[in-house]
């Protein structure tokens, strides 16, 4: 495994080295098994898009095969969100989720899509996320292209409605979306995660950390961050992240976090959750 891990860093392409484009389609690898062995096999061969890099940190936005998948296990069905929804018993729910790094909103894409099916129809989500270099709505639309055949319509919506924001305004941007789970709406700042923390008012219910990895982008695990996470979660919220780098692990255990390593999916051996315990 850990073989495999050095040559899928050490085959990455850079934008410039770059060929053609493969964007495999939804349920392209039916058998758990058997789409973990082609995300490694694919890993090591296929070109990364250039449009798919995030030119300011070198790193993808997301992983190249199943990202919507990949989103779903980390972040919703391994974090156990659906656990806490449901314990909420009949009725409106409402529920506060804060991301750190938008990128080009593939984490809200798949949260939709997750809550779409759920079956909940009266759901009321904040979903307070932040970014420093936002992208424009039709860069979106290709960084999210790959994920038309899946989720077209709502692709379709998000990018419809991000296109109200004003990208180069700081601070606080929010728009709405009508979905069957109910209503979500987005607060997205622009500028730096730590000030979009503090700018919180009130605490979340459950974390997405996905701002690069740490070896790219330190400044997104930095302890002082992760502090400031800690104290803007409910008591028994969580957080979640497809990093287990120790640096990170120690950092939202510091920030009160109870840590677990949770299996892993595709190329991720374990990603993390977290509860708030203190
Ligand atoms: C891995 S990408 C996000 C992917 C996104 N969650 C998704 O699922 O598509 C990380 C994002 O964090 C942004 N970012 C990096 N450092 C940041 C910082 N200090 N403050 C705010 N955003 C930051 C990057 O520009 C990038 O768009």
């Amino acid at each position: 495994m850990d073989l495999l891990n050095i040559k899928i860093n050490y085959k990455f392409q850079k934008p410039h080295e770059q060929l053609e484009p493969f964007q495999p389609p939804h349920n392209f690898f039916p058998v758990p098994m058997l789409q973990w062995l082609m995300t490694y096999t694919f890993d090591l061969t296929m070109q990364v898009p250039p449009y798919l890099v995030n030119e300011h940190y070198d790193d993808r936005y997301f992983d190249v095969v199943n990202a919507i998948e990949e989103a779903k296990h980390i972040y919703f069905r391994s974090s156990g969100i659906m656990d806490i929804l449901s314990a909420a018993g009949p009725g409106r729910k409402e529920f506060r989720i804060g991301e750190t790094g938008f990128g080009a909103g593939r984490l809200l894409i798949a949260l939709m899509d997750f809550l779409d099916n759920s079956g909940i129809t009266d759901l009321e989500i904040t979903y307070n996320s932040v970014e420093l270099h936002p992208v424009t709505s039709e860069r979106m639309a290709s960084i999210l292209g790959g994920f038309k055949a899946e989720t077209g319509p709502l692709i379709d919506q998000l990018v419809r409605t991000y296109s109200q924001v004003e990208i180069s305004r700081p601070g606080w941007q929010q728009i709405q979306l009508t979905r069957p789970f109910g209503i979500l709406t987005l607060n997205l700042w622009i500028g730096e995660a730590l000030e979009m923390v503090h700018a919180l008012t009130i605490p979340c219910d459950a974390w997405f950390l996905d701002g690069h990895g740490p070896k790219k982008n330190p400044a997104m695990w930095r302890r002082e961050l992760l502090m400031a996470i800690g104290e803007k979660t409910v008591a028994g919220g969580t957080c979640a992240t497809f990093t287990v780098a120790g640096a990170v692990r120690r950092g939202l255990t510091d920030a009160g976090f109870s840590i677990e390593q949770r299996p892993g999916v595709g190329g991720k051996k374990s990603v993390l959750k977290g509860i708030l315990i203190n």
